[in-house]
């Protein structure tokens, strides 16, 4: 099983760039930067890595993506990342970057789209793997901060093609964000959002009502509602599941309960994904062992996550057909 989940091709669709910083390059930013970090080894990093809940692993996602100040230092953390997709057979990968993170302590938008830009293109030329690039908005700052940092998102449309909504979900409903999703929509962007991770099900029926997305991040607590579960699969609304952060962030108690292989049976269009692999344990291949170590699950059952993620994901027909 472990050579198949190798050897098949995958789709990454809900990977957060900043959520790829291995504590090695964060030690090597924070020096090469020269910025204090509150940690004295490697080991101490991993260690704090201990999560009880989505904010406290904010907490600490924020604070190491200080060590991130140049235009270089984007492209290291990018084209990293792009070494573990070679090494675990990801074939396209859509990638979310939160400007915010960066533009609220004095790095211009420029600086990171354009780092981030430059790794991904390499990417696809030296390494064969496609990409796009999403926008995130942080959910816990304001409309006003959401509306600017999509107007500096407009000289860069031709790199961006998605907007979408992460961040701290309870107390941060879809609603929230209506006004900036619909101009993002008028600009010619496409919206996804992180729905029905920690917060109930209920937001994820609001971000499809008024954010008109077209797929969910997590989305896992669409079982709550038999009714949504139902629009989901009649309306191949898929779901980009990121089993390992469920566990870590104790979205389910264990693997084993959690929902994704019953969903996927059920006819949801759910895909695996690796969230922030740097702090919950691993990139696509241990997410997708993971869940095949939890659940009695064949082959074709396992294949069907990646031709999920091709359907789900914003290529073109022509290269869904190179992915197939
Ligand atoms: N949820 C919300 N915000 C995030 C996450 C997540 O899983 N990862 C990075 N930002
Ligand atoms: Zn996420």
């Amino acid at each position: 099983m472990k050579e198949f989940i190798q050897s098949l091709p995958k789709v990454e669709l809900h990977l957060h760039l900043e959520g790829t910083l291995e504590p090695e390059l964060m030690f090597e930013l924070a020096k090469r930067n020269h910025i204090d970090i509150p940690f004295n080894s490697i080991a101490e990093v991993r260690g704090a890595y201990s999560f009880h809940n989505l904010q406290s692993f904010l907490d600490i996602y924020f604070q190491g993506a200080n060590v991130l100040i140049n235009e270089q230092d984007f492209f290291d953390l990018t084209w990293a990342y792009l070494l573990r997709c070679q090494d675990d057979n990801v074939l396209h990968t859509e990638v979310f970057f939160d400007p915010q993170t960066h533009t609220e302590r004095g790095i211009s938008f420029e600086t990171v789209i354009n780092g981030i830009h430059r790794a991904l293109v390499q990417g696809t030329t030296e390494l064969g793997i496609s990409s796009k690039l999403i926008m995130c908005f942080l959910r816990h700052l304001d409309e006003e901060s959401a509306f600017k940092t999509l107007q500096q998102a407009q000289r860069h449309q031709d790199k961006i093609v998605a907007v979408g909504l992460d961040s701290s979900e309870i107390g941060h409903p879809p609603a929230k964000f209506e006004r900036v999703f619909k101009q993002a929509i008028n600009l010619g962007f496409l919206t996804v959002a992180h729905a029905g991770e920690e917060g109930e099900a209920s937001n994820i029926s609001e971000a499809l009502n008024l954010l008109k997305i077209s797929r969910i991040d997590h989305g896992v607590r669409c079982s709550e509602d038999e009714e949504l579960v139902k629009q989901l699969v009649r309306e191949r609304i898929p779901l980009t599941v990121c089993p390992l952060s469920n566990i870590k962030l104790k979205v389910f108690d264990s693997m084993e309960q959690h929902n994704i292989v019953d969903l996927l049976r059920r006819g949801v269009c759910v895909t695996i994904n690796s969230d922030d692999p740097a702090y919950f344990g691993g990139y696509m291949v241990n997410n997708f062992l993971a869940v095949v170590n939890a659940h009695p699950i064949n082959k074709a059952e396992i294949a069907q996550f990646t031709f999920n993620a091709i359907e789900a994901s914003f290529v073109n027909k022509h290269e869904k057909e190179r992915l197939r």
